[in-house]
């Protein structure tokens, strides 16, 4: 949901990646300077500018905000860039209101979720794509709460603020 924590916790993790000595590269359709302050190398609204700088760097932590937006419109390059990333040895995070509006084929390259408050029906989806009940969880979560787990990773509750 909006205003939950998704950006932050995406800044949290730009900022640990910065210390680990990684580049970030950020597409944000609102350009949100914060991701400089958080220590990210790159940020763009261009979906296209982007993907051609993806591509041509290894070894990235890359970051697409409002990704529901992104993969509509660069659908095709945002699944490539899902599937082919390790190959680049890229580390790529979709940010998204709704789980759901990231496509399947995205969800399913993920390694991890990172799910904050969602609606009960999203929570059921989670709950049954990933076969953890405790996801279900997620509808009841507080602002700055999340649950991350894994496809062999049990769901963990964490609080951000
Ligand atoms: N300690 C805190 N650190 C960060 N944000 C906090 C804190 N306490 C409260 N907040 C509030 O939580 C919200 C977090 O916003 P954030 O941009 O991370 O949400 P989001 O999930 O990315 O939302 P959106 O879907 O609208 O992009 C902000 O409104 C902020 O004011
Ligand atoms: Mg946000």
């Amino acid at each position: 949901m909006t205003e939950s924590g998704k950006s932050t916790l995406a800044r949290r993790m730009v900022a640990g990646y910065k210390t680990e000595g990684l580049h970030t590269l950020i597409l944000d359709p609102l350009d949100d300077p914060a991701w400089y302050n958080a220590g990210a190398s790159y940020l763009t609204t261009d979906g296209d500018k982007f993907l051609e700088i993806v591509f041509k760097s290894r070894k990235c932590a890359i970051f697409v905000d409002e990704s529901g937006e992104a993969i509509g419109r660069y659908g095709g390059a945002m699944k490539k860039l899902a599937t082919r990333s390790r190959h680049y040895g890229h580390n790529a995070h979709f940010i998204s209101q709704r789980a759901v509006d990231i496509d399947k084929t995205i969800r399913d390259q993920c390694t991890y979720l990172f799910c904050f408050r969602v609606s009960r029906g999203d929570a059921e989806t989670l709950a049954n794509e990933y076969g953890y009940e405790e996801l279900l969880e997620c509808s009841r979560l507080n602002q700055g709460e999340f649950i991350k787990c894994g496809r062999f990773l049990k769901p963990k509750k964490i609080r951000l603020f």
